[in-house]
């Protein structure tokens, strides 16, 4: 495969429908670091390295030394928002950096404005901007995609990807018009209000051979209508909800107990935060979109159905409340209940003071740069090797998700030695001993 990437040539354009806390926390952190003010601690794209044959080789180039991945200083941002504020406005109101340091790239931040957005109250009743965009379904799709193009002539791109890091939409579930592209394509021609705005910037997207990423927990892309588009027009998708703050924890913590055949009859868990997306999340149908993504984590990992003795009475509940004074500081208790030999009872409690968007800024920057790196090595449809980076990842019809981080790591690992081309490891590493035994 390795001679099909293409290079990562030109000008990479980050198009971000929802231009808030995570979105402006991005595009502020790439231009302080673009300055060399920061580096970008947390991407892994940036900051890792990754282990290339056997382990006495001694190979372990940087990830982004190893893949053609877009270079940092040729990446532009744009974007829409229903409120007219630039980023430095919208950095400044989410009160995630400091504002002295958001002043140091002030210019950057103040020439990014959002284009008028496609919104829909009916899925965000928390939130009633009026930076928006009029028509039916068809015509908003018609238009993303014109701003798609424009925004690419303009500045010069050579490519383009979009990743949604708008406002969590109201919980839906699968209807007849999510079902086929047919069905989907007649829908925005009724201008069917089941089609939620996010639906039409991916469906704007992935038809302008754009490549998608959801940060959200909404279901966007993952129907089949947009799955079946992906695939004709051979796009990489990928989604749901970037995996930070509390659901990060669980799958990293969960894996070790289920590892070492601990039991768990109780994981509580609650989070208090007070920014944009706390207020969103305030409304019962909205906060039921990411109770959904937050819940199937634990059910995966720990799979009661195999393990019946260990997990089989699992109490796993989730609470978020909004609670203006911590703005973007979110804060996480979570109680474990676990039980070990002769079923003898311990507790684990966490108590993580994270900064949400601190987290969510180098996810949503790697999933930018592979999933451009995807559509460059010919990849499209469903990416699941991206998996590591969300809470509910997005997989193909009846394919359960695999949740736990350090499977998913080797998963993104072996993906990229495979698009280069290289050996993929399997850690078995009886080779080393067999050389041991004949050398004797
Ligand atoms: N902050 C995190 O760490 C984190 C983690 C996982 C997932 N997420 C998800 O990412 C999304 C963004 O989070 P945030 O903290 O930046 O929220 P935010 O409220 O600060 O930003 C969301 C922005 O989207 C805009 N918006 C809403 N509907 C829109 C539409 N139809 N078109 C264009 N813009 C629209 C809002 O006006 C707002 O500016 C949320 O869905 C959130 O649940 C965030």
């Amino acid at each position: 495969m390795e001679n099909q990437v293409k290079k990562a040539e030109g000008k990479l354009g980050i198009l971000i429908p929802g231009l808030g806390a995570v979105a402006s926390t991005l595009i502020a952190g790439l231009a302080t670091i673009n300055k060399g003010l920061a580096k970008p601690i947390g991407s892994i794209s940036q900051m890792s390295t990754i282990r290339l044959g056997k382990r006495t080789e001694n190979r372990n180039p940087l990830i982004k030394d190893f893949v053609p991945l877009a270079n940092l200083k040729d990446i532009v941002f744009g974007g829409w928002d229903i409120y007219e504020d630039n980023v430095y406005e919208a950095a400044s109101n989410a009160r995630v950096l400091e504002q002295t340091q958001l002043d140091l790239v002030r210019e950057e931040l103040e020439s990014i404005k959002p284009m008028k957005a496609v919104f829909d109250r009916d899925f965000v009743k928390n939130l009633d901007g009026t930076h928006v965009k009029t028509g039916t379904r068809r015509e908003l799709a018609y238009a993303v995609i014109e701003d798609i193009q424009n925004f690419k002539q303009v500045n010069g791109c050579d490519r383009i990807v979009v990743l949604w890091c708008g406002s969590t939409e109201k919980y839906i579930e699968e209807c007849e018009v999510f079902s086929s592209l047919i069905n989907f394509e007649r829908g925005l021609d009724e201008d069917d209000k089941r089609i939620s705005p996010s639906m039409v910037y991916a469906y704007a997207a992935i038809k302008s051979g754009v490549p998608f990423v959801n940060g959200a927990p909404n279901l966007t892309c993952d129907i089949p209508a947009l799955i079946e588009l992906s695939i004709l027009a051979e796009v990489p998708i990928a989604g749901k909800d970037f995996k930070t703050g509390q659901t990060l924890m669980k799958t990293i913590i969960a894996p070790g107990l289920q590892a070492r055949a601990l039991g768990v009859s109780g994981w509580f868990s609650t989070n208090i935060l007070g920014n944009r997306d706390g207020y969103v999340l305030d409304r019962p149908e909205n906060f039921k979109s990411k109770e959904v993504t937050k819940l199937g984590v634990l059910e995966e990992i720990f799979d009661a159905e195999k393990n019946p003795d260990l997990y089989s009475d699992l109490y796993h509940k989730i609470r978020i409340n909004y609670y203006p004074p911590h703005g973007d500081s979110k804060e996480s208790w979570d109680n474990i209940d676990i039980f070990g030999w002769l079923g003898y009872k311990m507790q684990i409690k966490v108590n993580f003071l994270c900064r949400d968007s601190i987290l969510a800024a180098p996810v949503a920057l790697d999933l930018a740069l592979f999933i451009d790196l995807a559509k460059r090595a010919g990849m499209y449809g469903i990416q699941e090797w991206l998996s590591f980076y969300l809470k509910s990842p997005q997989t193909a019809p009846g394919l359960p998700p695999e949740h736990d981080i350090f499977k998913q790591l080797i998963k993104l690992q072996n993906t990229l030695r495979h698009i280069m081309g290289e050996d993929l490891i399997t850690h078995l590493g009886l080779d080393y001993y067999q050389e041991l035994v004949d050398s004797m």
